[in-house]
């Protein structure tokens, strides 16, 4: 994408009712449509969403494939994509507002900030789509110890943490992270989702990455584990 198309793409993030942003880090706030400060933490539902329904994050949302494929499907609960790149979440949350889903919102800012954004307990489920594997600084990976020890904060007690993945290093990665957390319990893993039908239909949905960075016959790993 050009540089001037990714401007064009930020300016026009700011415009848009469903996104909020803190791309600085540096204060804890968050800004919402037009720059105008939005206190948010432990006030999803009611502030935003105007309603009671469970709160799932998709993290690593890129353009929010899974934030607006699981908002389709489940309107009776919301959806927040979190990414730090604002032209990727700019599709998705075009997408959702040109199809009414007022169940789907978007998060800009570094997903290692993300108990500043959201209360003990505020989010009911988890999903980690495709992330960058960061393959010499395991500290970054998004299931390294001090994010599980951020999920577990945000996270109802039981919340389940669904990762899918391409990398057959991620997916040995959290493996090992998962069962040396003390809070973390692994529910089901396999190295080949699509080998077998799949047990909800939530996994069927696929991400940009799936579906264009895909050599034929790459795998696709899934974990299911709660905090
Ligand atoms: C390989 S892409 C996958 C995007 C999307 N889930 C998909 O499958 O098409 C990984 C995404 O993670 C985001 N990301 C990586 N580390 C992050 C971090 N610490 N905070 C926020 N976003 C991050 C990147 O900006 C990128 O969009």
């Amino acid at each position: 994408m050009s540089r001037r198309n990714k401007l064009e793409k930020f300016a026009a993030l700011l415009r848009l009712p469903n996104v909020y942003e803190n791309f600085s880090g540096q204060e804890a706030s968050l800004s919402g449509q037009k720059g105008i400060q939005a206190d948010l933490k432990g006030k999803w539902a009611s502030a935003h969403f105007k309603n009671e329904n469970p709160l799932v994050l998709e993290l690593a949302c890129g353009r929010g494939e899974y934030t607006v494929g699981l908002a389709r499907m489940f309107p009776d609960v919301n959806f927040i994509g979190v990414d730090v790149k604002g032209a990727r979440i700019w599709k998705g949350a075009t997408q959702a507002i040109d199809e009414g889903l007022d169940n789907a919102a978007f998060l800009r800012s570094r997903i290692e900030l993300i108990d500043r954004y959201f209360s003990p307990g505020e989010i009911d489920e988890i999903w980690i789509t495709f992330p960058d594997p960061f393959l010499k600084k395991a500290n970054r990976r998004l299931t390294a110890k001090a994010y599980l020890d951020a999920y577990q904060r945000i996270l109802k007690p039981g919340g389940l943490i669904h990762l899918k993945t391409d990398s057959p290093m991620m997916y040995s990665f959290t493996l090992q992270s998962v069962t040396n957390h003390e809070q973390a319990v692994l529910l089901s893993h396999t190295d080949d989702l699509y080998s077998r039908p799949l047990y909800s239909k939530e996994l069927a949905i696929q991400t940009f990455y799936e579906k264009k960075h895909l050599a034929p016959g790459d795998a696709i790993r899934y974990i299911l584990f709660r905090m």
